[in-house]
């Protein structure tokens, strides 16, 4: 295998500056991560542990195997979008280890405005739900909500997605035999409470958990009967009447405890399908990316030497290394696992297109997963790639990469824009997981470009109207058009929107790819079957 080298000058002014520059963003991403971990408002919190309850993050940590690691996914999702509520739309999803058992673990936050569930908090579930069933993951749900937030019902009752895709996937994963468990630790209303009632197995915690399709206010309107919460939806009722419950626990850790039990007696653990070599470090320190990110987006960033600091032994055995050079593609190692990777290194042209295509094809043929790093701005534009062909070019990347049905990664280590982003494996694809380093951006296009395209449509339809304006005006008509994009292309936009799993640190790519493969191993390979290519 080729092992790569660098050029960087760690010791120059620019490579300083951009450490300076990158650290900034590291510490944003660090005081959004603080406000997700913490959750609802202190006040909540408290009224939380006066209720003898833990809080949730604590009891995702008591669930799991002592000091195993989380893949969380979504952490940022919500951030910024409902006023008041902390990032993560109330609710934890992620995978980690119960009873050596990786495991999908969903906990509703009920420090945030009662566990609720908003457009985004469905969107977030569901999405844990499509990855726990990709990788036939154990699914516990931690149940502790009050159903709907009424006043978000069009981002949660109408459409698929929403809230009524939550059973529907725990069907379909059950019908697939993957485990389906719940804990009621606090409330589940109306709909809410159908999520246990379609699990195999649940635990709930008596005098605090309740699950009815009216609470007691509710029945009382409805029907005039008054009843007190335990005795319509509590503990041993559901556990010795109803049937709709299965064990009775004293507590929060109690019943953790006996969903540990429960995971413990779900038969044999999937073995790993894939042979994993000894993890070895890149022979480049991976700190030394953050002084190699370009810290103004004019200037590209070498992402050869971004590779020789994420691949184990810095080793790429590159494919095709003269041909179509703006897409390096080759085979790696990440903390031993093989991987196949596609990383831009330019804008996309017919032969980078090409070789692609090529590469996703072997890959798919020896069964390798993907790894997209997309910086790419789009592909070339211009009469002589047109004549060239691009467009077929491009359409055979696309059709390659979509119909792969190895593992694929995606992430975004800088741009991603137009169709590169959709080349490069964008969400529209359905890549395994999808996460982007804080300085990744992302749209339609560049701020500059989208401002400059919408004043050149403004103008000439000035010029119909027999119109003009002045260089004022006109900059006066670009800057919101600028800023508008600006704020769009933040890779905290998209982990807020839930378009990514997540943004993550350069520092934690290569732990948290190994999990991802790890993961993968697990899961019994699948055929591709490409779609038609235009030659
Ligand atoms: N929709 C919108 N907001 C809701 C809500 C709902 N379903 N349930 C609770 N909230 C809000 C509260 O207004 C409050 O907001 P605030 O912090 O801005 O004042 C916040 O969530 C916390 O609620 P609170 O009642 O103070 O907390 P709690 O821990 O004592 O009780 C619940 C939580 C969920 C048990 C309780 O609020 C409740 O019963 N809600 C209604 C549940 C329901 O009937 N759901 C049916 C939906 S299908």
């Amino acid at each position: 295998m080729g092992i790569l080298s660098s050029r960087v000058a760690t010791r120059s002014e620019s490579f300083a500056l951009n450490q300076a520059a990158y650290a900034k963003r590291i510490a944003n991403l660090h005081a959004r991560r603080a406000d997700a971990r913490a959750g609802g408002p202190e006040k909540m919190r408290a009224k939380h542990l006066a209720r003898n309850k833990v809080l949730p993050r604590h009891r995702v940590e008591l669930l799991m195997d002592p000091g195993s690691p989380f893949l969380e996914l979504g952490e940022l999702t919500g951030d910024g979008r409902y006023e008041g509520v902390s990032p993560g739309a109330g609710i934890i999803t992620g995978v980690g280890m119960v009873s050596g058992r990786p495991c999908m673990i969903i906990a509703n936050d009920a420090t945030v405005k009662g566990g609720t569930y908003f457009g985004l908090t469905c969107k977030k579930h569901v999405r844990a739900q499509a990855f726990a069933w990709q990788h036939r993951l154990p699914c516990i749900t931690l149940v502790d909500s009050g159903g709907a937030f009424l006043p978000d019902q069009a981002n949660i009752f109408p459409d698929d997605g929403q809230f009524g895709s939550i059973f529907h996937n725990q069907i379909g994963m059950s019908g697939d035999g993957i485990p389906q468990i719940a804990v009621v630790m606090g409330p589940c209303t109306a709909g809410g409470a159908y999520i246990p009632a379609l699990c195999d197995e649940v635990v709930i915690v008596r005098g605090q958990g309740f699950m009815y399709l009216g609470g007691p206010e509710l029945t009382f309107a409805a029907t005039g009967e008054t009843v007190d919460a335990e005795s319509l939806g509590g503990a041993a009722m559901h556990c010795g009447k109803s049937g709709v419950t299965d064990h009775i626990a004293e507590d929060d850790r109690h019943a953790l405890l006996i969903a540990r039990n429960i995971v413990r007696e779900l038969g044999q653990v999937p073995p790993s399908s894939r042979k994993q070599e000894p993890s070895r470090p890149p022979r480049f320190d991976p700190a030394e990316i953050h002084g190699i990110v370009s810290r103004d987006p004019k200037f590209p960033t070498d992402t050869r030497e971004i590779l020789a600091r994420l691949v184990d032994d810095s080793e790429f055995q590159e494919f095709k290394p003269l041909y179509g050079e703006t897409l390096l593609t080759g085979f790696a190692r990440i903390h031993g696992y093989e991987i196949g990777i596609l990383a831009n290194n330019g804008v996309l042209f017919p032969e980078s297109a090409m070789k692609g295509t090529h590469f996703i094809n072997l890959c798919c043929q020896r069964n390798i997963p993907l790894l997209f790093m997309s910086d790419v701005t789009g592909f070339m534009v211009g009469q002589d790639v047109e004549q060239a062909g691009i467009a077929k070019h491009g359409a055979k990347m696309i059709t390659a990469m979509s119909s792969a049905r190895v593992p694929k990664y995606t992430l975004n280590i800088g741009a991603s824009f137009g169709a590169g982003y959709l080349a490069m494996c964008g969400r529209a694809f359905k890549p395994t997981a999808m996460f982007a380093w804080p300085n990744g951006r992302s749209g339609i296009m560049g701020p500059d470009q989208a401002a400059m395209v919408m004043s050149l449509v403004r103008e000439t339809n000035l010029r119909i109207e027999k119109k003009t304006w002045t260089d004022e005006e006109r900059e006066a008509f670009k800057a919101p058009v600028r800023k508008i994009y600006e704020d769009f292309q933040d890779a905290h936009n998209f982990a807020a929107h839930g378009w990514i799993d997540g943004v993550i640190e350069p520092l934690e790519t290569r732990g948290t790819l190994a999990l991802l493969l790890e993961l993968a191993a697990r899961v019994p390979a699948q055929k591709t079957q490409f779609g038609v290519f235009r030659f």
